[in-house]
C-alpha cells in the first residue's frame, strides 16, 4: 500500500511517498529556516503562508517517482503543532483525497517521529533492518516537545514523563540565541561546542529523582548567570520567554565555545541517564531516539552506548528523517490505517493533540 504524506505542523513543508510503511519510494522537505532565522525563531503566520506557497512545488516533486495517482491513501498530520500552519496541509490533504477518491488518514505529529524507525535507511532498501520490537522505550526530542513514553505494540503510546518547562531543542534554541550563534539552535550550540570543553564551566543538571520528567529552565537560566558573570556590563537577559543580547559586547569565543559545550553535556547526561532507567523498569526489548534533537551527534552517540550495555537494540533515524518530514507521517498512517483509523471529512486541526488521546474532529485543548 503506498500513503502519500503531508507535514505541515511548523516550519518545514513536507510530501513523500511511503510503500507498506517502511519503503521511502519520494521524500521532498521545504525548509524556512531562512525565512524564520532573521527572527530568531518560526513566525507563525509566516510558516502558514510559505507552506501554503510551497505545497504544490513540494507535491509535485514527490509524486514525481510514482505518478500523479501512484497512491492508495493520503495522510496527513493533524497536530500537534501551530494552528494556522497545521490547517494548510489538511485542507490540502483533504482536497487531494476528495480528488482522487482516497481514503484520508490522520497522524500525530510525535507518534509520527517515533515511527521513523521503521523507515528504511536510504541504501538498505535490498536489505531493510528489523523494525524495533515491542515493547519500545522511545525518547522524543524535538522543538515543542521532550518525553519519554512506552511503546508497546502499534498504536498503544503511553508518556511516562515529560519536560515541565522547555522542550530539549526549545532550550538549545534559546541558549544559542543568548550567545550569539544564531537560528537554529541545535546545529549552532553542536558545531561551537566541539571547539570547547565541557568541563570548563560547571553547569548543574535537573534529575527530578522518582520521575521521568525533564525540566531546562533551570540549566538555561546557570547558563545566563555564567555569561553575565563574565561579562557584568553587558546586560544580557532571557526577556520574557525570548532571549535578547541588549548590547552589542562580542563574546569569547573559546568562552562560547566552552559553555555550549558544558550545555550540550548536561542536556545529553540527563536525556541518557534517564531513558537508560525508563528502559529498564519497562523491560524494554528496543530503544527509540526521535525528534529534531535527535540529529546531535552527542546524544546518538551517548545513548547509543548506554543502550548496547543493556544488550539492547538502538534505533535512531538517519539525519533527514530525525527533523520533520513527511516520511515519517506515512509510516505512523500505515499502521493507523490497518488499525481502522482512517479520518472523515470533519477532519480539523488539533494544535495541543496528545498522545494517546484518540484523535477527534473537534481540536481538543
Ligand atoms: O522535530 P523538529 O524538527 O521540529 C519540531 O517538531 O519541533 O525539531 C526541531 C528542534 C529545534 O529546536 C532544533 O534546534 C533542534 O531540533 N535540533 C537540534 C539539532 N538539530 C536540530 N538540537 C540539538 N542538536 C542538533 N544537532
Ligand atoms: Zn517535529
Amino acid at each position: 500500500m503506498r500513503i502519500l504524506a503531508l507535514e505541515t505542523s511548523c516550519d518545514e513543508t513536507a510530501a513523500a511517498v511511503v510503500e507498506d510503511g517502511r519503503r521511502v519510494l519520494s521524500h521532498v522537505v521545504a525548509s524556512q529556516v531562512e525565512l524564520h532565522s532573521r527572527y530568531g525563531g518560526v513566525v507563525p503566520e509566516l510558516a502558514a503562508r510559505a507552506h501554503i506557497t510551497n505545497l504544490i512545488p513540494v507535491l509535485e516533486k514527490a509524486l514525481e517517482p510514482v505518478g500523479r495517482e501512484g497512491f492508495d491513501a493520503v495522510a496527513v498530520t493533524q497536530g500537534p503543532g501551530l494552528p494556522g500552519a497545521l490547517m494548510t496541509g489538511i485542507s490540502f490533504a483533504k482536497g487531494i483525497a476528495y480528488a482522487a477518491g482516497k481514503p484520508l488518514v490522520a497522524v500525530h505529529h510525535l507518534e509520527a517521529h517515533i515511527y521513523a524507525s521503521w523507515l528504511i535507511p536510504p541504501g538498505r532498501e535490498a536489505d531493510p533492518p528489523d523494525p524495533p520490537p515491542f515493547p519500545a522505550l522511545a525518547l522524543v526530542v524535538s522543538g515543542g516537545h521532550t518525553f519519554l513514553a512506552a511503546v508497546r505494540d502499534h498504536g498503544q503510546v503511553k508518556v511516562l514523563g515529560q519536560t515541565l518547562d522547555d522542550a530539549a531543542g526549545e532550550a538549545f534554541d534559546k541558549v544559542a540565541r543568548l550567545l550569539g550563534l544564531g537560528y537554529p539552535g541545535g546545529p549552532a550550540i553542536e558545531r561551537a561546542a566541539k571547539k570547547g570543553h565541557p568541563d570548563r564551566i560547571p553547569l548543574p543538571r535537573a534529575w527530578l529523582s522518582g520521575t521521568y520528567n525533564f525540566s531546562f529552565s533551570g540549566l538555561k537560566t546557570a547558563v545566563l548567570r555564567e555569561v553575565q558573570k563574565a561579562y557584568p556590563s553587558a546586560r544580557m537577559t532571557f526577556a520574557g520567554e525570548r532571549p535578547a543580547r541588549e548590547s552589542s559586547v562580542r563574546l569569547d569565543p573559546q568562552f562560547v565555545a566552552d559553555l555550549a559545550a558544558a550545555f550540550q553535556q548536561s542536556v545529553v547526561d540527563v536525556l541518557v541517564e534517564k531513558t537508560v532507567r525508563a528502559a529498564r523498569a519497562l523491560g524494554a526489548r528496543s530503544v527509540i531516539l526521535a525528534g529534531g534533537v535527535a540529529a546531535n551527534q552527542l546524544l546518538r552517540s551517548a545513548l547509543e552506548e548506554e543502550v548496547r550495555r543493556l544488550g539492547l537494540p538502538f534505533y535512531v533515524p538517519p539525519l533527514t528523517f530525525c527533523t520533520d518530514n513527511a516520511a515519517m507521517v506515512g509510516a505512523a498512517a500505515f499502521y493507523r490505517y490497518e488499525d481502522g483509523l482512517q479520518r472523515g471529512w470533519d477532519l480539523a486541526a488539533a494544535p495541543a493533540l496528545r498522545l494517546g488521546q484518540p484523535s477527534s474532529g473537534e481540536a481538543p485543548e
